[in-house]
C-alpha cells in the first residue's frame, strides 16, 4: 500500500475528506484516443499481458482525467485461461469462450493450480505503484465468482443467464464445486496485486443483479464471502460492485465488504439507507449522461452529490463503466464539476 491517506482510501474508511474523490470505471478504453492509439499495435489480452504497456495505459488515463484513484489495466476474464478455459473477444460480439462449462465433469477439469500464471498483473500494478508513489492510489480488482462462472458457463455475455441458473438449481453440487474452484484462484490473484502495491480491491459482480434475493443467498453470498473474507487479510479496503442491486445491496454487504458500488438505477441516498449507511459507498451517475450537455451533468453531479449528504464515505463514480463514444471533456469536466463542487459544500460544513 502506498498511498493509505489518499482522499480515495481515507473515503473508503469513512473518513473526512477535503473534496470527494472521484474515479471512474472502465477510464481506461476505447473513448480515449491514446488507448485507441495503444490498441492499433496491441490486442487487448496483449496489453494486459505486457506490464510496460498496461502500466502506461492505466498512468495515462488517470492523469488525462485527474481522477483520485488509477484502476489497473486488466480484463475480468484473465483468470479463466489459467483454470482451462481459453477465451477471445470477436469484433462487436464481446467474450467468446471457447468450451463453455456444462457438466460435472468440465467442472472437475478446471485447474487451480496455475494462478501463478496472472504474475503479469501484479507486474502492472507494481509498475504503477511505483509510478505514482504516494500520488496516487492503485486499484487492483478481480471477478465476483457468480458472475466469472456465468462467462464460463454461457460462453459469453447473456441476456437471461439460462445456462448458468440451470446449474445452480439442477446440478447444485457441480455449481458449488465451481464457485469454490474460482474463489481459490480469485483470492489468490486478488491478493498478490495487493503484495506489488495496490491500495483497494473492486470485486466486479457485474451481472449478478439477474438473481432474486433468494437465489444470491442460497447459490451466491457463501461464496461471495469467502472470497470477501479471505481478501480482508490483505488489510486493504474492499469494494464490492455489481448492476440491478437495489434488492441485494443489503445481502451483499453482510459478505463484509467495506464499500458498496451502487448502479445509477438507484437513487444514491436510497442505496446507502438500505445498508443502514453502515461503511462507504461508490457511484452512481447514468454513464449515459456523459453524452449531455454540461450544464445538465453539473446539475446531476450536483444531486448526486446532494444525495450523499455531506456523510462520510462517499466515492463518487458511474453506476457502470464508460461507453465507447463518450466525449473525453465531458469526462475531464465530470472530475472537475465533483472536485469543485463538494469542495465547497466540505468548507461551508466547517
Ligand atoms: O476500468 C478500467 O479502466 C480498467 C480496465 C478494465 C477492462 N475490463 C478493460 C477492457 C476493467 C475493470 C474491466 C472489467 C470487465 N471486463 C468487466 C467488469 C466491469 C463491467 O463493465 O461490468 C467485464 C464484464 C469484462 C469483460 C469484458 N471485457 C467485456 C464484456 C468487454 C467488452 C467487449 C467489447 O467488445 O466491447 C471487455 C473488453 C474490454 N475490457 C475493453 C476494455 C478497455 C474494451 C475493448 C477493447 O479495447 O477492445
Amino acid at each position: 500500500m502506498s498511498a493509505p491517506n489518499s482522499r480515495f482510501i481515507r473515503a473508503c474508511r469513512c473518513e473526512p475528506v477535503d473534496a470527494t474523490p472521484v474515479w471512474l470505471m472502465r477510464q481506461a478504453g476505447r473513448y480515449m484516443a491514446e488507448y485507441r492509439a495503444v490498441r492499433k499495435k496491441y490486442s487487448l489480452v496483449e496489453i494486459c499481458k505486457t506490464p510496460d504497456v498496461a502500466a502506461e495505459v492505466t498512468i495515462t488515463a488517470a492523469e488525462k482525467l485527474g481522477v483520485d484513484a488509477a484502476i489497473i489495466f486488466a480484463d475480468l476474464l484473465l483468470p479463466l485461461e489459467v483454470m482451462g478455459l481459453p477465451f477471445r473477444f470477436e469484433a462487436g460480439e464481446g467474450p467468446v469462450i471457447e468450451n463453455p462449462i456444462r457438466t460435472a465433469k468440465d467442472v472437475d477439469k478446471l485447474r487451480t493450480d496455475r494462478a501463478t500464471e496472472l504474475g503479469y498483473v501484479s507486474q502492472s500494478v507494481g509498475l504503477v505503484a511505483k509510478h505514482f508513489g504516494e500520488k496516487m492510489p492503485v486499484i487492483g480488482f478481480c471477478g465476483a465468482p457468480f458472475t466469472l462462472a456465468s462467462y464460463m458457463i454461457e460462453g459469453g455475455g447473456s441476456r437471461n443467464y439460462l445456462l448458468t441458473k440451470k446449474m445452480m438449481y439442477s446440478q447444485t453440487a457441480a455449481w458449488q464445486k465451481l464457485m469454490g474452484k474460482l474463489v481459490d484462484v480469485l483470492a489468490f490473484y486478488a491478493a498478490e496485486q495487493v503484495t506489488a502495491g495496490a491500495d483497494a480491491l473492486q470485486v466486479f459482480d457485474s451481472w449478478v443483479g439477474c438473481l432474486s434475493v433468494e437465489d444470491y443467498r442460497q447459490y451466491v453470498q457463501p461464496f461471495a464471502t469467502d472470497l470477501i473474507q479471505r481478501l480482508k487479510k490483505t488489510g486493504v479496503p474492499l469494494i464490492y460492485f455489481g448492476t440491478d442491486t437495489a434488492t441485494l445491496l443489503p445481502s451483499m454487504k453482510q459478505t463484509g465488504a467495506d464499500v458498496m458500488g451502487v448502479d445509477w438505477r438507484f437513487p444514491l441516498e436510497q442505496a446507502w439507507e438500505s445498508l443502514d449507511f453502515q461503511g462507504a459507498v461508490q457511484g452512481n451517475l447514468d454513464p449515459v449522461l456523459l453524452f449531455a450537455s454540461q450544464e445538465e451533468l453539473r446539475a446531476r453531479t450536483r444531486a448526486i452529490l446532494r444525495q450523499a449528504g455531506g456523510r462520510n464515505g462517499h466515492i463518487f463514480n458511474l453506476g457502470h463503466g464508460i461507453l465507447p463514444e463518450t466525449p473525453v471533456e465531458n469526462v475531464q469536466a465530470l472530475v472537475e464539476f465533483v472536485h469543485e463542487i463538494s469542495a465547497k459544500n466540505a468548507a461551508k460544513a466547517r
